[in-house]
Order: structure tokens, then C-alpha cells, then sequence
């Protein structure tokens, strides 16, 4: 097996902590002041817990100063909002970070939107959104964000690429393909998504090809072409005997298939999912610099 052609989000994402470390440590020393991060876990879901977890250890090896608020899933909107309020009124909080999806009764927009924006690490606030879009200053979602830092750093090409993103979500879809389209990024860009005709047409013609879709191993080395570079989002369980917990994670490129063709790919688990907590501590280290909004 050809290591190189594998991009190593664990490797790349420990060089982004670790930048993020020592720039925390500078920034005490100079002003004083800690980067801190809220948490807001709603309910007992299990997959949430361990997320809000690993984001809580990242805070403590980082030198962030971090709280959680875990509530009952049957807390009320209002309680959720008041409780926003609080972290947004709070000095010492640079990131608010509310864990979804939400219980049915909490309307995730209205959750979302009573972030305070400049607090807002996850960059799911329309006004980020917005301004991520014209290309203005903004949080940056954590995962679009980290898939970014894994193209320049790998050094692959993306000037006049065509990139083809698979999933229109707002939080991976949507973003990246917005981001793909800056000047400094430069790709040429197609969104695909369940309704598109033909997706082989698009995936064969597609230098860079970016699958979020939450379909495991979906993507297969017949769909691709030559020489591409391969990046999956995608975070599926299937289930798997041989593993002692009774399944085993995949993402939706059909890794083992599409190998031999490409340039370049992140594998699953350890590829664009390690990423995504190192840019949120990215974020909220620039929102406690105020380095984003001043
Ligand atoms: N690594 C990480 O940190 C990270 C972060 C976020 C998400 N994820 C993973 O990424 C995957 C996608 O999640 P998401 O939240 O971005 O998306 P999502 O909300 O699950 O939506 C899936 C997208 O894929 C499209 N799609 C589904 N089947 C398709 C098909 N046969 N052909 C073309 N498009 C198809 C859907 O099209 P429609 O819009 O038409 O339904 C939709 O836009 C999941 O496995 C998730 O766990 C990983």
C-alpha cells in the first residue's frame, strides 16, 4: 500500500493543536486572558456525550477553559435560550457550543440563533453563514473548516480543479462548496445530492471529490476517475462480527475499491473526523483573540 496517497487527518490535526497550544499559551501570557468554550448537551444521547466529551478533553489539553451544562431532555425552549443568554453575557466564554440534534420540542433554528454570532465556534449562525458566503470575515463550520486545512496542507492542487461535493447539508455540504469557491481555493464547483441525474457523470469528470452523504462505502472506484483526490466525510456504522463491539466504523467512499485510482484520500476513521474538534479550538482560540469580530 502506497502510504503516501493518504491523507492523515490524526497526524495533521495534532500539528493544528499543537499550534493552537502554543498560541493559547502566548496569549495568557501576553493579555491574560483563557480561551473559553460552553458546552450545551440536551438529553442522554450517547453518541452526543461521547462528542461533548472529546471536545471537553481537547479544552483541558489545550489550556482552554471549558464548561459543560447538561440538561434533562425534557427542559424546556425557554430554559435552553435563558441559558444561552447567560454564556453570551459571560466574559470568561469565548464559544458557545450547543451538542445536536436537539430533542423534537426545540427548535434548532431558534437555538442556534440566540447564540450570540461572535461567540458562535461552530459557525452555524446565519449571520456567519451569510458572511462565510460573501466571503467576510466569520466562524467557519469546524468540519468544511478542517477539510480546508487537510487540501493546503496535503498540497493538493484545487486552482481551476473541478471539485464535486455529494450533500447539500447545512453544517458540511453547503459550506464546503462555498469555500471550494474562493478566490484562494479557486475550484470550479458542483453540489449533488439525492435528486441529481446521473451522479457517475459528475464524480468521473471530478478532480477533487468531496462525499457527504451518510451512505456507507457508496462510492466506488468505478465512479472515479484516475488521479483524483478523494475526501470522506462520511461517518457510518456497519455491522461487523469480527469486532468485538459488533460493528465497525466506515466512511462513503468504498476506501479499499477506489485506492488504486486515486491521488489521494482520507481514510475512515482517522481522515476529515479528527479535524473538526482541532478547528474548533482554532475558532474559539480567534474568537478569544478577537481576531474575527472585534
Ligand atoms: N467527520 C465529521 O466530523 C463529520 C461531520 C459532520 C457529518 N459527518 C458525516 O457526514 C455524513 C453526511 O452528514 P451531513 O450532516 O453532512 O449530511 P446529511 O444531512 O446526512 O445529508 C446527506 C446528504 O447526502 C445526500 N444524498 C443522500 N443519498 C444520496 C445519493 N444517493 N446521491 C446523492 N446524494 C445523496 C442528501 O441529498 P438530499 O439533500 O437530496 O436529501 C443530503 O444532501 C454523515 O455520515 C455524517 O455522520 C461527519
Amino acid at each position: 500500500m502506497d502510504e503516501s496517497k493518504i491523507i492523515n487527518g490524526k497526524e495533521i490535526s495534532d500539528i493544528i493543536k499543537a499550534e493552537v497550544k502554543r498560541e493559547t499559551e502566548e496569549l495568557k501570557a501576553a493579555t491574560g486572558i483563557t480561551p473559553g468554550l460552553a458546552f450545551i448537551l440536551i438529553g442522554d444521547d450517547p453518541a452526543s456525550e461521547v462528542y461533548v466529551r472529546s471536545k471537553g478533553k481537547a479544552c483541558d489539553s489545550l489550556g482552554f477553559y471549558s464548561v459543560t451544562e447538561k440538561l434533562q431532555s425534557n427542559v424546556s425552549e425557554i430554559e435552553v435560550l435563558d441559558l444561552i443568554q447567560r454564556f453570551n453575557d459571560d466574559n470568561n466564554i469565548h464559544g458557545i457550543l450547543v451538542q445536536l440534534p436537539l430533542p423534537r420540542h426545540i427548535n434548532e433554528e431558534k437555538v442556534i440563533e440566540a447564540i450570540d454570532y461572535r461567540k458562535d465556534v461552530d459557525g452555524f449562525h446565519p449571520v456567519n453563514f451569510g458572511r462565510l458566503v460573501i466571503g467576510s470575515s466569520s466562524y467557519i463550520p469546524c468540519t468544511p473548516y478542517g477539510i480546508v486545512e487537510l487540501l493546503k496542507r496535503s498540497k493538493v492542487n484545487t486552482n481551476g480543479a473541478n471539485a464535486v461535493v455529494i450533500g447539500r447539508s447545512n453544517i458540511v455540504g453547503k459550506p464546503i462548496a462555498n469555500l471550494m469557491l474562493r478566490k484562494e481555493i479557486n475550484s470550479t464547483v458542483s453540489i449533488c445530492h439525492s435528486a441529481t441525474n446521473d451522479l457517475r457523470d459528475f464524480t468521473l469528470n471530478a478532480d477533487i471529490i468531496i462525499v457527504a452523504m451518510g451512505k456507507a462505502e457508496f462510492i466506488k472506484s468505478d465512479m472515479i476517475k484516475e488521479g483524483s483526490v478523494v475526501i470522506d466525510v462520511g461517518i457510518n456504522r456497519v455491522d461487523d462480527t469480527s469486532k468485538q463491539r459488533g460493528y465497525r466504523l466506515t466512511g462513503d467512499v468504498d476506501f479499499n475499491s477506489c485506492f488504486e485510482k486515486v491521488s489521494k484520500i482520507t481514510p475512515v476513521p482517522g481522515g476529515v473526523g479528527p479535524m473538526t474538534i482541532a478547528m474548533l479550538m482554532k475558532n474559539t482560540l480567534d474568537s478569544a483573540k478577537g481576531k474575527i469580530y472585534r
